[in-house]
């Protein structure tokens, strides 16, 4: 099977082809994306939460992520497998970006990454690119940016915003992005930046104009119930599910009606 490249990417937006994007955390859920054919998975720094149950994106590290991208890609045949750089991977310095970004790729076995950030990381973009590394912006909303911001308010209300998030967006075009994931904004100012972009925008809470969209995993089966958000649609409650499935898989085995006999078997020792 062939891999998915960014030029198959490219391809989608070019032929103006919407296409779903989701992230992954494990082998399961990487193979049960990847047998529908979603193009791309994400592995997500929203794993601090949703794996690891911290309350945010801030502390997860390099090495939680790492475990993750390795066990996404032995389970993805054809998807481009694109990791997330957690805070403080990049924001120091370019050295350190293009160190984490490679990691990622090199032992991780990762096609790409996504860093949140405009004009101010655009030297993290440029070099991460000049590497060989192919770089999906995120712009709008950047849940690493939660301290600053107060919050994970949506951003772009207003006139002066919503250009700052037009010159993010460009110049992450012009830094070499393949791809940039457009969270939290208005749908009229992400309809706008898909228009200017040459490049795909993928939305998440940006509405219906973007080229692609993306959501979170356990969002979209009912698996995190923790926080839900108004752009996510829940299209399985998964979660009730496996909870009721573990209490009759309890009441069997305490009512002693598991293992039943075609679970088990039974040898002929006595006889020797
Ligand atoms: O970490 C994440 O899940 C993201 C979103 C774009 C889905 O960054």
């Amino acid at each position: 099977m062939a891999q998915i490249t960014i030029r198959d990417i490219q391809k989608l937006k070019d032929k103006n082809t919407p296409f779903a994007c989701v992230t992954a955390y494990d082998y399961i859920s990487a193979q049960n994306a990847d047998s529908v054919e979603i193009p791309l998975l994400l592995v997500g720094d929203s794993a601090a939460m949703v794996v690891y149950g911290m309350d945010s994106t801030i502390p997860i590290t390099m090495d939680e992520l790492l475990f993750l991208v390795k066990a996404v890609c032995r389970g993805t045949q054809k998807a481009l497998v694109v990791a997330d750089m957690p805070f403080m991977s990049y924001q120091p310095s370019v050295e350190d970006a293009v160190r984490n970004a490679g990691q990622f790729i090199k032992d991780g076995g990762a096609s790409a990454i996504k860093l949140e950030g405009g004009i101010a990381y655009s030297n993290q973009i440029k070099s991460i690119v000049d590497a060989g590394i192919p770089v999906m912006g995120h712009v709008g909303l950047m849940p690493q940016s939660f301290n600053i911001n107060s919050g994970y308010g949506i951003k772009g209300k207003t006139q002066l915003e919503s250009q700052k998030i037009i010159d993010d967006a460009l110049s992450v075009q012009d830094s070499g992005a393949f791809a940039i994931v457009l969270e939290g904004i208005p749908s009229n100012l992400a309809k706008k930046i898909t228009e200017l972009l040459d490049i795909p925008t993928i939305g998440i809470g940006a509405g219906p104009f973007c080229d692609g969209q993306i959501q979170v995993y356990h969002d979209l089966l009912g698996l995190y119930k923790t926080f839900s958000p108004k752009h996510a649609k829940c299209y399985i409650d998964l979660g009730l599910e496996i909870r009721s499935k573990l209490q009759e898989y309890k009441n069997e085995v305490e009512q002693k009606t598991f293992p039943a006999s075609e679970n088990f078997f039974v040898a002929d020792i006595e006889s020797e």
